[in-house]
């Protein structure tokens, strides 16, 4: 049913944890399910120097958070904003259609994140 990388990092979740000077702190639920996750982010100069997170849900939930929290580390805001819960099921080796709902999470939480931070810094808004 899961491709190898989704039981991968559903069983070694990458960057789990919580940053005690986090420039966004932000949670964010799946009204379906109940799930929930708690995002972190350090931002510098436009770059995600540090995500971490922690997660209340599905296996899926895991899997999608570890490989956003991978491919959010290091990058650009706009190219952060620019993630799509297909990329993120695309780069886990794909995922059951009942369970894409579950990638969205990751994203979501990304992006209100970012818009958040861009919002509190006059980055955007003004
Ligand atoms: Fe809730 Fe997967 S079933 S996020």
């Amino acid at each position: 049913m899961y491709s190898d990388m989704v039981k991968e990092h559903f069983r070694n979740p990458r960057n789990v944890g919580e940053i005690d000077d986090a420039d966004v702190i932000l949670q964010v639920g799946e009204p379906s399910c109940g799930d929930v996750l708690l995002l972190f982010l350090k931002i510098d100069r436009g770059i995600i120097t540090n995500v971490k997170y922690r997660i209340f849900g599905c296996g899926a939930a895991i899997a999608t958070s570890s490989i956003a929290s991978e491919l959010a580390l290091g990058k650009p805001l706009d190219e952060v904003l620019k993630l799509t819960d297909q990329d993120i099921a695309d780069a886990l080796g794909g995922l059951p259609e009942d369970k894409m709902h579950c990638s969205v999470l990751a994203v979501t939480a990304l992006h209100t994140g970012i818009m958040r931070y861009l919002a509190a810094t006059g980055e955007i808004g003004q």
